[in-house]
């Protein structure tokens, strides 16, 4: 697959000597060495070392899993991180824009306006579909990446495959498929197409099904030379160890994680059937997600009455076409019910 880094990346950054940390200086092959090198505290805690810079032994644990060579995983400090890497790899300040579809994830726009960087926006249709022709009609020479969640936020549904292939297909600039939700969805990875398309990025993510979100921890699938750059320009202890530790010991209990999606899923059937009897929901959205959007009546007024009953929900109204909805996350079967309750205790 050719794949020119110049063309992707920021000129000013391609030639940049990037920092070497005391731990890549030396290559340890197998031998108990004593560290004076990193002037750390020699007594034992569980953190007093500072993890290894490039993660070796958790990349060939996710590489082995998500089957995909180790040279093509870049991880993050969660997503979040990733993406904004990627748009200060790639994106010139007040020169070059990204291309979102709202209602969309809305750490895309953040990241980019951080890096002075523009945004271009190609809404989405009326039932959440993408609309090529308007992605078309907007896509300048200066749009260096498009950012495509699916299962979307806030709209929980996924998009056509068949759609995305032409996107890559067309579109040449990043188009980065974020696949945070992609264990509640019955569509494919888009991991197994990086090898057709040296433009595309698919990232995901061990804060939903993989319950980490507070280790913080992104996964990025690209070409290995888009990942050695952003090797390069990393901090260079960006996942702390405590996170590698958790992760590895998440991996070992896949069948937990599957069997906890296969309880959200039946979870959301169950709130798909309920939510629409609910008066004042006018619109169950179909999801492919662990969360639902609903249209109401009065997502502010409906809203305060859930908090004033303790339950805390999304309210994602400002965003383009989801004006009058609540996004609700999927919880624990109890949690579920006490939502419906409190729910018909607004009807009246
Ligand atoms: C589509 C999407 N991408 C990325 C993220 C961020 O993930 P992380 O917790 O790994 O930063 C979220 C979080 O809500 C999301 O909805």
């Amino acid at each position: 697959m050719d794949f020119n880094l110049d063309s992707y990346v920021r000129t000013s950054l391609l030639t940049l000597q990037p920092y070497q940390s005391a731990r890549e200086e030396f290559v340890n092959q197998g031998r108990k060495m004593i560290l004076l090198d990193a002037n750390e505290n020699p007594f034992e805690t569980e953190s007093n070392r500072y993890p290894d810079p490039l993660q070796v032994d958790l990349k060939e644990r996710i590489a082995k899993w998500k089957r995909v060579p180790p040279d093509q995983l870049y991880l993050s400090n969660g997503s979040d991180e990733f993406i904004s890497q990627l748009i200060m790899s790639c994106c010139e300040p007040k020169q070059d824009s990204i291309l979102i579809l709202p209602p969309t994830f809305g750490m895309y726009q953040v990241a980019a306006r951080t890096h002075g960087v523009g945004v271009v926006e190609a809404p989405l249709t009326k039932d959440f579909q993408l609309d090529l022709s308007e992605i078309s009609n907007v896509l300048t020479p200066q749009v260096k990446i498009l950012f495509i969640p699916t299962p979307n936020n806030p709209t929980a549904n996924s998009f056509e495959p068949e759609a995305l292939l032409t996107l890559l297909n067309t579109f040449s600039g990043l188009v980065v498929i974020d696949e945070a939700y992609v264990e509640f969805s019955k569509e494919e990875s888009f991991i197994s197409q990086l090898e057709h398309y040296p433009n595309l990025v698919v990232c995901q993510t061990f804060s939903k099904a993989q319950g980490l979100a507070g280790a913080r921890l992104g996964m990025a699938f690209a070409h290995p030379k888009l990942i050695q750059f952003l090797n390069r320009i990393k901090a260079p202890y960006n996942i702390n160890s405590l996170t590698i530790a958790a992760a590895l010991k998440r991996l070992e209990e896949q069948d937990r994680v599957l069997s906890q999606v296969d309880y959200i899923l039946k979870e959301r059937m169950k709130l798909e059937t309920e939510l629409p009897k609910i008066s004042f929901i006018a619109n169950c959205f179909p999801s492919d997600a662990n969360f639902i959007l609903v249209k109401v009546d009065n997502s502010a007024l409906r809203y305060d009455q859930l908090i004033d009953q303790g339950i805390v929900v999304r309210n994602p109204s400002k965003n383009r076409g989801c004006e009058n909805t609540l996004r609700i996350t999927v919880g624990r079967a109890e949690e579920n019910k006490a939502l419906l309750t409190a729910l018909k205790n607004m009807e009246s």
